[in-house]
């Protein structure tokens, strides 16, 4: 079983600023591509939020073909940048959205690896919440399957990345979040976006990461002030891989470039 996760495409409408400066549609194809020609193909694909850049109609609905064409079942959660309404209204196809209560929070069966979906989102803020409901729904999830090895998904990852301006848009409710993974142990990844950079913590007795955008990155950048550069360094996608019960989950970094595939050859011995 191998989970695909891109993240952060940040669609928007033709000709607007964000379509401009970072070409966000034009890299989002480029990771669909990129994905579909991946051998083995991944199982499953995961959208880890941003969906959009604002969350609107005919940003969802420039979205929807581009998605549509991932050859793989695709599993989509928002983030701060995105609308739960119209969201839903634009992918009536994928029934899930449904949610719980009115938040997009569902889990996914069908395969070794067990998925649960987490809703960060506050309408209107930068910053991600995980309340009493929803944790209460993930306590309750995870007690249904303590046996089965367990991949949750949100936007906001639970920890604080050094990248100052990106945590102050950090999460709010991460103490009651470790405190129920933590009577868990079947959680063996949780996955997340939103910094748009690769991103691995220790959480909570699990491991916890970020994934890259498909399109603008933010900079590695680590002064203690609160500044935000955004560049357009390679973008990448996250494979976590099942290799079985004995050696676990193992999450790589694609690299969406163009790279020839080539094999090299290891020198003839002297
Ligand atoms: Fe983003
Ligand atoms: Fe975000």
């Amino acid at each position: 079983m191998v989970v695909a996760q891109i993240s952060d495409p940040h669609i928007a409408a033709p000709g607007s600023k964000m379509d401009q400066a970072c070409r966000t549609s034009h890299h989002l194809e480029r990771a669909v591509q990129h994905l579909n020609a991946l051998e083995p193909r991944p199982t499953v694909a995961l959208v880890t939020g941003d969906l959009t850049d604002r969350g609107e109609i005919e940003e969802y609905e420039r979205l929807r073909p581009m998605l549509d064409r991932l050859a793989m079942p695709t599993y989509l959660i928002p983030g701060n940048h995105d609308d739960r309404d119209n969201l839903r209204q634009v992918f009536e196809h994928h029934p899930y959205l449904a949610g719980d209560g009115g938040f997009l929070q569902y889990t996914v069966e069908d395969w070794p690896v067990r998925l649960v979906a987490l809703d960060t989102l506050v309408p209107g803020r930068g910053r991600g919440l995980l309340c009493p409901r929803r944790l209460a729904w993930l306590d309750a999830r995870l007690h249904e399957a303590p046996e089965r090895p367990t991949l949750i998904f949100m936007h906001h990852p639970p920890f604080a990345t050094g990248l100052v301006y990106m945590d102050g848009m950090g999460l709010d409710g991460i103490d009651a979040l470790a405190a129920i993974v933590r009577r868990h142990p079947q959680v063996e990844r949780i996955v997340a976006g939103h910094v748009h950079r690769p991103i691995v913590r220790r959480f909570a007795g699990t491991v916890a990461c970020t994934c890259p955008s498909t399109a603008h990155q933010v900079a590695l950048d680590l002064p203690p002030e609160t500044r935000l550069a955004v560049t357009m360094e390679p973008p990448a996608c996250l494979l976590h891989v099942w290799l079985g019960d004995e050696q676990g989950l193992v999450t790589h970094v694609s690299q969406i470039e163009a790279h020839p595939v080539h094999t090299v050859v290891p020198p003839a011995r002297a």
